[in-house]
Order: structure tokens, then sequence, then C-alpha cells
């Protein structure tokens, strides 16, 4: 049996129900219209878009109507250092980046390096600086534009972030925030305290130009709690709402719901994994839509649909045609299970060399990127 959903900043399990998420937490889907207004200005769409992976938001139509009227917007978004990156990671990153490029934007890279220092008992400070060194090369690897993307990290950049933080942490209660995190009386005060960091970089940019700059903010939908409170407060403070767009998870290696998770080492590939590991992990843990003896499969087929190749293939493969073709040849069984995990191998791996060539390569440009103050 599937536990029941849950989906917070730092606990996502169970059968997720993207529908129930949308009305649970009031956001909007992202529609064929809407797709539309987006493709008129990038020319193309993202597979992401195409395919529904980024399927929510907030007020995107309010950023596109500020765009056209030439009020550019910045993106704003984050990680927490904690632990190596894995691919799971990259996705709200990877389309990011996208929009940078198609908008021509300024992006705000936010290594809250504090918050999982207070949210994880065994994670020291000493920890948090080797996680965040390798998770900026992951971050720079993916070719965000220098001169247009700023990382701000919370304990270098604390003189800039503190006083904001303290005018957002004014106007919420700990009754706001026991509420919408599920916290009770024994969390640590640094926790209840940590939203009010997460939405600085939404405003912190408005501050420093002295006048109001639209905000949109790309990431998996957990982190919508947080937003949430951003976007009442950030009014009462004068400033705009900041717009969000939101990803789906994708799904851990082993499909057993929820999300990939680093917790969970068989779950996840990580950015650094070589070719062989990635091979072992697909043949060993992937789960498989497949039947259970090749006869089986070649009469009945197989179901692409709970089959977690076809399902990280939806991510990684653009190529619309191509995904058709295997959805279809593995759901009559033409195809067979090894094939299937054959193709996402190669895909993985092809992706992962190019990525680890760009993240040897962005050790001597970390400096570049660390906002200057
Ligand atoms: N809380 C996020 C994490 O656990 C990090 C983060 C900070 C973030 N600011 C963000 C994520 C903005 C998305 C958007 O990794």
């Amino acid at each position: 049996m599937v536990e029941d959903m849950k989906v917070t900043p730092w606990d996502v399990k169970g059968n997720i129900d993207y529908d129930r998420l949308i009305k649970e937490f009031g956001t909007e889907r992202l529609d064929s219209k809407l797709l539309k207004r987006i493709e008129k200005h990038t020319g193309s769409l993202h597979t992401f878009l195409r395919r529904g992976i980024f399927f929510s938001h907030r007020d995107m139509n309010w950023i596109l109507d500020e765009y056209e009227k030439g009020n550019k917007f910045f993106l704003y978004t984050g990680r927490s250092p904690s632990g190596d990156v894995h691919i799971g990671h990259l996705v709200p990153w990877i389309f990011t980046k996208w929009l940078q490029d198609k908008f021509n934007v300024d992006l705000w890279f936010q290594f809250p390096d504090e918050e999982k220092f207070l949210f994880k008992d065994e994670l020291t400070f000493k920890d948090t600086e080797h996680y965040l060194h390798e998770n900026m090369l992951d971050v720079i690897a993916l070719g965000f534009n220098p001169k247009k993307t700023k990382f701000l990290i919370d304990t270098r950049h604390a003189g800039l972030m503190y006083k904001p933080a303290c005018e957002v942490a004014k106007k919420i209660t700990f009754s706001t925030v026991k509420s919408s995190f599920g916290f009770d009386d024994s969390f640590n005060i640094g926790q209840i305290f940590y939203t009010a960091m997460q939405s600085v970089p939404a405003f912190l940019p408005s501050v420093l130009a002295k006048k109001n700059i639209p905000c949109l903010i790309p990431y998996a939908i957990d982190q919508d709690p947080h937003f949430r409170i951003t976007r009442d407060v950030l009014p009462k403070m004068g400033y705009y709402k900041p717009a969000a767009i939101h990803s789906v998870f994708l799904p851990p290696l082993t499909g057993s719901g929820g999300k990939m998770s680093s917790s969970i080492k068989t779950s996840a590939i990580y950015t650094t994994d070589s070719p062989k590991v990635v091979k072992d992990k697909v043949m060993k843990y992937a789960f498989s839509g497949g039947r259970s003896t090749l006869e089986e499969h070649r009469r009945l087929g197989g179901n692409p649909d709970v089959d977690v190749p076809y399902q990280w293939l939806r991510f990684f493969e653009d190529d619309d045609v191509k995904l058709k073709q295997i959805y279809d040849d593995y759901k009559s069984g033409k195809m067979l299970t090894g094939e299937i995990k054959q193709i996402l191998i190669d895909k993985l791996n092809a992706f992962l060399e190019k990525h680890q060539e760009r993240r040897l390569a962005a050790k001597d440009k970390i400096d570049e990127f660390i906002l200057k103050v």
C-alpha cells in the first residue's frame, strides 16, 4: 500500500496527486492558453512545459503583463547545501536557465547554508561549507550567465540579508509558522525564523535598486508553503507579491512514491556518478513496468505509465517523436525492459559526461557568481 500523500518543504511522501495539490495550495494550473502566451515570447516551449513537468503557477499572467510593458522581472531560486546534488534537483534549475536565456533576465540564486543545519541534527557547518562548494559547481555547470546571475549565501551575506529578514519576521506569527509547516513547540527557534530568510531574495533586488521589480520563482511544489507566506507579507511591506512557477518531482528510481531523495541512496542518481554506477543503479533498482517473463511481456506488453525508465525519459529525452516511439514499443511488448533501461542509461550518461566536464571547469568561476557587496 502506498502511504498517504505528504508534501512539505521537509518531507515528501506517498503517491503525489498534483491536481489535489493545486487545490490545497490554491495555485493555478499552467493551461494551454498560458503556454501559448509564454511561447509568444520564447519562440518554442521547453520540454518541461510541453509535458506538464512544470504544471502550476501563481501570477504568471501578471509577470507577462509587466514584461510586455517593458517592466522586466528577475528570477529567484535556490538550494540548501545539505548533500550532493542528484538529477532531481536539476529539474527546476535547468528550467530556470532556459527562462534566463529566453527572457534575458537576472537570476538570484540563494544558498541558505543555515537551513539544513537547523533542520538536521547531524549536519554541522563544516558539512554545509563542503556541500555549498560542491553544489555551487553543479549550478554553474548548468551554464547560467555569470553576468546575470548572483549567488546569495545566507551566512556570508548575512549583513545584507538580516535587516530585510527581520522586517519579514516581524510580520509572521508563530501560529502562522506552526500551521504552515506543521511545527509544534518542540521545534528550535532557528527553524521558526528560517522562512523569513527564504523570503528575502524575493525583494532584496528591489531594496537594492530602490524600486519595485517583479520576481518570478521557479521551484518544485514542495517549497510552496514558504512562498505563500512571502506573498502574504511582501505587499504589507510595500513590495510586489512574487510570482511562481511549479514543477512536479522527479520520481525516485525505485518508483515508490514521493520524490528522489538523498537519504535513500539507491533511489537517486548523483551528478558525479560514473557511467558504471549509473548503469548498475538503473539495471538493479529502476522500478519496471515490464512483465515477469519475456513471453508474457511480448504477448501483453509493458506499462510505461508506471515504468521509471520511461517516466525519467519524459524529463530527459527532448525529442517528442522518439519518446512516443519508445512509449508505443514498450506498451506493445516490442521493446523489452532491458532495452528501455539501456536507452535511459545512455541518455543519462551522455548528459552527465558533459555536466561533469563543466563542473570541473566551474571550479575557477565560483567567484564570478558570488554577489559582491
Ligand atoms: N529551501 C530550499 C531547499 O531546501 C532552498 C531554497 C532557498 C529555494 N530559496 C529557494 C528553493 C527558492 C526554491 C526557490 O533546497
